[in-house]
């Protein structure tokens, strides 16, 4: 699928947010790292769940029956979009932050001192907290180094991941730099001591087509409000093995996966969201399944997202008194987010003067606040963030470098 400037208009006339103002001007969304907009498709299917089809599940009456099917809609849809093979190995809960501390307390209850856990120094806390929790427990975290370029060290991940590992934690890209983590090193190496490889691809979700069984990991977890759904986190779990995990639950609760770290009544209306979301995306691809149809688009999403944020990259760099955070776009895979610093300006005054301008960026660490200090910018407050998403339109751009260009001015 080509995604070009038309496909983009046409693609905006989806989302009612883009018809807000701001000032007397409409508001220019780089904010889809923290978060993106929604399509009016998922809107209307979260109304619709409870407009016709609100109750619990399990029940023996039509709408807890609807319920059932859509909550199984849903774990296809997912499965189709991140290439795993059944239904069976996708949950769902809170967000990926709560997923990933039961995850983490569930794998922790079989660790103790002697074992390691790795993780790195660019992921987000989400990645990072749950698995540091495991310390109390005299599990050894250890930690791959983040390099100045934004890149993490392929050598020491290789001294990292000892006899001793048993889980390594690692995104696969970064949410403050837009770097895409060697998985493949990563699997390879955990491969070879026999320990369990968990993803956080919660910012690749809405930029590329990702395929779990390619990747080969053991667990991947993302969140459904960054690639145009509501606020629900999603786990892969490979077959066979949650049902080996310690997770808690009430005696009542199925014991098998998916609902095996599932608590409580999930939130369904937002579940209908997040299956409109994935029907949403792949409206834009062509092909004869579901799956097909979700690569085809997310390629022509990545081309598009890459060009834009290119095009950003290579005119920010040129602005005086702008520093770019990250590695730049020859990689063939880099996510389209760019972070810089502006020489006399908080990033939260920049953040600050660009929303005056209706664009939206997000200043700080983002949660990836160990990356920020290791690259030397956590004691001056962060670094700004511009983000792209399908809805990102090259007018938008030429805002925010307008803005930027304003801001360095002075
Ligand atoms: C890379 C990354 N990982 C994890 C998270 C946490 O996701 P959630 O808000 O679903 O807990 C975020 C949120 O910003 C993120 O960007």
């Amino acid at each position: 699928m080509h995604f070009d400037d038309s496909s983009c208009a046409r693609c905006r006339a989806d989302f009612p947010a883009l018809g807000r103002t701001h000032a007397g001007r409409p508001l220019a969304y780089f904010d889809g790292p923290g978060g993106t907009q929604v399509p009016q498709a998922v809107i209307d299917a979260v109304t619709s769940y409870y407009a016709t089809s609100n109750a619990n599940t399990h029940g023996q009456f039509v709408t807890a029956e609807e319920s059932d099917l859509m909550l199984l809609a849903a774990r296809e849809a997912v499965a189709s979009f991140l290439g795993a093979p059944s239904w069976q190995c996708i949950s769902f809960g809170a967000n990926m932050t709560t997923l990933t501390f039961a995850l983490a307390r569930a794998f922790g209850r079989r660790l103790g001192p002697g074992d390691e856990v790795v993780i790195t120094e660019l992921d987000h806390e989400a990645n990072r907290g749950p698995w540091l929790t495991l310390a109390a427990r005299g599990v050894t975290v250890r930690q791959v180094a983040l390099r100045s370029d934004g890149t993490l060290d392929p050598d020491d991940m290789a001294r990292q991941v000892t006899g001793k590992t048993r889980l390594l934690a690692i995104g696969y890209a970064s949410n403050a730099l837009g770097t895409v983590n060697d998985l493949a090193l990563a699997r390879r190496l955990t491969r070879a001591v026999g320990a369990t490889l968990v993803v956080d691809a919660v910012h690749a979700a809405p930029h590329f087509s990702l395929d779990v069984t390619a990747l080969d990991c053991d667990m991947l977890l993302c969140s459904a409000y960054k690639f145009y759904g509501p606020h629900v986190g999603v786990l892969y779990v490979r077959p066979g093995l949650l049902d080996t995990l310690a997770t808690e639950r009430l005696s009542t609760q199925e014991p098998e996966a998916p609902y095996r770290i599932e608590t409580g009544t999930l939130n369904h209306a937002a579940i209908a969201g997040v299956n409109a979301a994935i029907a949403y995306l792949a409206s834009w691809g062509q092909g004869d399944t579901l799956r097909s149809r979700l690569v085809d688009a997310m390629s022509g999403l990545e081309a598009r997202e890459r060009t834009l944020a290119t095009r950003y990259f290579d005119d920010v760099r040129q602005v005086p008194g702008v520093t770019v955070w990250g590695p730049d776009f020859s990689a063939p895979r880099r996510a389209p987010t760019v972070s810089i610093s502006i020489a006399g300006v908080h990033p939260t005054e920049a953040a600050r003067r660009l929303g005056e301008r209706g664009v939206c960026v997000w200043d700080g660490h983002f949660y990836a606040a160990r990356a920020i200090e290791v690259l030397g910018q956590a004691e001056t407050g962060g670094v700004i963030r511009a983000g792209m998403a399908m809805y990102v339109s090259e007018d938008d751009i030429d805002r925010l470098l307008d803005g930027v260009r304003a801001l360095a001015r002075g």
